[in-house]
């Protein structure tokens, strides 16, 4: 079956597939949120049914806490399991320092809370996500409703003093209603086409009543791991500070998730 799939969904397939090799039997194990992240929880669904695989997966969304235990992964939350071994998630843009803007899917919340109380965090991504610049995805932050048009205008006013290169900002939807995270709350998306200091950006934009997070990683990712649609993967380690190549025979894994 993932023989048939699209370029795009094999390189977040072999991503994902590579991301497996960090997990242990025993591991507490951070679950991401997107697309990409799903293909990384059905691989463990595999292994923890094929291999005998023995994991606690702190799901990061109602999602994919759902899609977990479908394939046979034991959660918990991330109370119960304290701190983890591992957080395996995607990412809408990384650079070369692996800093990531995260929240594309509206989870960035539970995400950057559950990869910061892990030992590593893994990110895995198509080669699309990697950029010189972060911003050209527009960097999400979580607001609380109360006075969310007060936020959005006082997040305005506070990016004029800021190095980027725009400052449009805008309530997600879902259909005609404001997007409602898991934590019942707004999500502002804004607009900056190209962040000049992402460390000073988020801090400054944190200290906003109601302001919840925003969508910047910095300095929590350990390694990123590029799918290509060809099976090619490249694993970028900040703390080795290598990039290594590989191939994932796709082929190999083509029944995979036969039973999906
Ligand atoms: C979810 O809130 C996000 O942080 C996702 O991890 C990010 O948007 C990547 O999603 P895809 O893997 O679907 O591109």
């Amino acid at each position: 079956m993932t023989g048939e799939l699209s370029p795009i969904d094999r390189a977040k397939f072999v991503a994902a597939k590579r991301a497996c090799d960090y997990v242990e039997s025993g591991m507490r194990i951070g679950l991401g949120t997107g697309s990409t992240a799903a293909w990384m929880v059905r691989c463990l669904g595999e292994m923890v049914r094929q291999d005998n695989l023995k994991i606690t997966g702190v799901p990061t969304s109602t999602r994919t806490a759902e899609l977990a235990q479908q394939v046979g992964i034991t959660v918990t939350s991330l109370d119960e399991a304290k701190w983890l071994d591992l957080t395996i998630d995607g990412a809408d843009e990384f650079d070369n320092d692996l800093n990531l803007i995260k929240g594309g899917g509206g989870a960035l919340l539970q995400e950057k809370i559950v990869a910061t109380a892990s030992d590593q965090m893994v990110v895995i991504a198509d080669v699309g996500k990697h950029v010189e610049h972060l911003g050209a995805f527009p960097l999400p932050i979580e607001v609380i409703p109360f006075g969310w048009q007060t936020t959005k205008a006082l997040v305005e006013e506070t990016l004029i003093g800021l190095d980027v290169l725009g400052r449009a900002t805008s309530l997600r939807l879902n259909g005609d209603a404001p997007f409602v995270t898991d934590e019942g709350n707004f999500i502002l998306d804004l607009h900056l086409n190209r962040i000049g200091n992402a460390r000073q950006l988020s801090m400054i934009i944190n200290q906003i009543p109601g302001v919840v997070e925003n969508g910047l990683f910095i300095d929590i990712c350990d390694a990123v791991i590029v799918g290509h649609g060809d099976g090619k993967v490249e694993v970028h380690d900040i703390n080795a500070g290598t990039v290594e190549e590989e191939r994932i025979d796709i082929a190999e894994n083509a029944n995979l998730f036969s039973d999906l």
